[in-house]
C-alpha cells in the first residue's frame, strides 16, 4: 500500500489576541483512509487545533506559526475564498453535538436534501436518494421514517448519526470530529465508532478524532497524539503509544482506561447486553 500523505500540520501554533498561544508548535501528519485521534483533558488545545485545520477559528484568533499542508497546498497561505472551498468539499466536521445544528422546525429530509444541493447539482429526487442511502450506511433503520421526522423525534444517537452522514455525503477527503459520542450512552458510543470506521473503509476517508477517551482512540485510531495545555506531548503509531508512551502524561491517561489490556470496547458492549 502507497503511504499517502493527505495531511501534515508543522509547527503550528495558534493564539487567541495578545495571550500565549494555547496550541503549540504542533507536528502531526496524516495519510489516505488513516483514523488520527487526539487526546487531551479539557482545555488542552484540541477544539482549538480542529478549527485551525478547517480556518474557521473565531474572530481575534490567529495562527501565530507554522503550515497546514493539504495535498501540498499550504491552507495558512491561502485565500479565504479557497479555504472556503477545501472547506465546503475536502474536509467537512462533525461536533460532539451534531443535533444542536440540525434546524428545530425543519424535517430532517428537507434540510439533508437542502445541504446535499448546495454542494451537488442535482436533482431533489438524486438528493433524497443519496441522504436515505447515507443514513442507510450509518446503519439508522427505515431512512424513510427519518427523512420525515423533525430533529426532536429523534434520539441523540440518531442525531448524531444524521450528522454525521450529513458530513459525509460531502464526500470530504478527511472528516474531522470534535468529541462525536462524548454526549451518548456507551453503547451507541461504541456503535459510532465502528460506524465511522466503516465510513473510512468504504469511501477512504481520513478522520481525525479528538476526544478525551483514550479508550475510544485506543479502538479506533491508527495513529494517536496527546496534547497536554497546548502541546503535543506525545505522537506515533497506536501500539506504540500504547505500549511504550514516551511521556509520563500518556501513562496517566493509559493506566485509567481498565480495558486497555486489550483495548475491547466490542467485548465491554457484548457484556452489556
Ligand atoms: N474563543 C476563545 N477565546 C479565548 N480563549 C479561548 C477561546 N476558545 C478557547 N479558548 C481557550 O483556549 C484553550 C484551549 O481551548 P480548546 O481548544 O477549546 O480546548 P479543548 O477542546 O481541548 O477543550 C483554553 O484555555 C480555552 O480557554
Ligand atoms: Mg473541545
Amino acid at each position: 500500500m502507497i503511504d499517502k500523505s493527505i495531511l501534515e500540520i508543522n509547527d503550528l501554533s495558534v493564539k487567541y489576541g495578545k495571550e500565549e498561544p494555547v496550541v503549540k508548535n504542533i507536528k502531526i501528519s496524516i495519510n489516505n483512509k488513516e483514523i488520527v485521534g487526539i487526546v487531551g483533558e479539557s482545555g488542552s488545545g484540541k477544539s482549538t487545533l480542529l478549527r485551525a485545520i478547517l480556518g474557521i477559528l473565531p474572530g481575534g484568533s490567529s495562527i501565530s506559526s507554522g503550515n497546514i499542508i493539504f495535498k501540498h497546498k499550504n491552507l495558512v497561505e491561502s485565500s479565504k475564498k479557497e479555504w472556503r472551498e477545501i472547506r465546503g468539499n475536502r474536509i467537512a466536521i462533525i461536533f460532539q453535538d451534531a443535533g444542536r445544528y440540525l434546524t428545530p422546525i425543519l424535517k430532517i429530509g428537507d434540510q439533508f436534501i437542502e445541504t446535499i444541493r448546495s454542494h451537488f447539482n442535482i436533482s431533489k429526487a438524486a438528493a433524497y436518494k443519496k441522504a436515505s442511502d447515507m443514513l442507510v450506511k450509518m446503519r439508522l433503520p427505515d431512512p424513510e421514517r427519518i427523512m420525515n421526522s423533525y430533529p426532536f423525534e429523534l434520539s441523540g444517537g440518531m442525531k448524531q448519526r444524521v450528522g454525521i452522514a450529513m458530513a459525509m455525503t460531502m464526500e470530504p477527503d478527511i472528516l474531522l470530529a470534535d468529541e462525536p459520542t462524548s454526549s451518548l450512552d456507551v453503547t451507541t458510543q461504541a456503535q459510532i465508532v465502528r460506524e465511522m470506521m466503516e465510513l473510512r473503509d468504504n469511501f477512504n476517508t481520513s478522520i481525525i478524532i479528538v476526544t478525551h477517551n483514550m479508550g475510544v482512540a485506543a479502538y479506533m485510531c491508527d495513529k494517536i497524539g496527546v496534547m497536554r495545555q497546548g502541546e503535543l506531548v506525545e505522537w506515533g503509531i497506536k501500539d506504540q503509544v500504547i505500549n511504550h508512551p514516551k511521556s509520563e502524561y500518556t501513562r496517566s491517561l493509559l493506566s485509567a482506561v481498565p480495558e486497555l489490556g486489550g483495548y475491547n470496547i466490542e467485548e465491554r458492549e457484548k457484556s452489556n447486553t
